[in-house]
């Protein structure tokens, strides 16, 4: 049974620490813990198992993305600001060779235009964003979507 679990790393960038009092008419009022707790109940729904790192530090989050290479199934990644400015997260992605959906809490399209690009999206399977911390709960479902079953094996 446990093979069959879809394992995904939930890596989160700078300031999402802070969420629940960080703008809150942005951001909404969930906590990290907050959105943690509903990833976890909602993995195991599905057939996930989900781990979490948040880092401010561009390095460490590039670190975790590599350690995620033969441990884990898939990557959902809210790079935060990084988002915009990263071209080395891109790459870190891209080196691991592991499906990533990139997510943000907000609709960037609908907000600043520096917010409008993305270098994770080039190396993303697809974004979501614009659905809070529900988009966590969907990108869970496009990783399991995408996981290959025991069928497939
Ligand atoms: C964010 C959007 C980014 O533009 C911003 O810098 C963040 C959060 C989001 O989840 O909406 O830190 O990634």
């Amino acid at each position: 049974m446990a093979d069959k679990l879809t394992k995904i790393l939930i890596l989160n960038g700078p300031n999402l620490n802070l969420l629940g009092t960080r703008q809150p008419e942005i951001y909404g009022s969930t906590t990290l813990a907050d959105v943690e707790d509903m990833c976890r109940t909602h993995a195991v729904k599905v057939g996930a198992q989900v781990s979490f790192y948040q880092s401010n530090i561009e390095g460490a989050l590039i670190d975790a993305i590599h350690a995620a290479k033969g441990t884990q199934d898939g990557l959902i990644l809210n790079a935060g600001a990084y988002t915009h400015t990263s071209i080395a997260l891109m790459d870190a992605v891209f080196s691991v060779e592991l499906p990533m959906v990139e997510v943000h809490l907000s609709n960037v399209h609908a907000r600043e235009e520096f917010r409008h690009v993305s270098y994770i999206s080039k190396a993303a399977i697809g974004q979501l964003c614009g659905f809070g911390a529900q988009g966590y709960l969907f990108a869970i479902d496009a990783l399991v979507a995408c996981h290959p079953g025991p069928q497939a094996a």
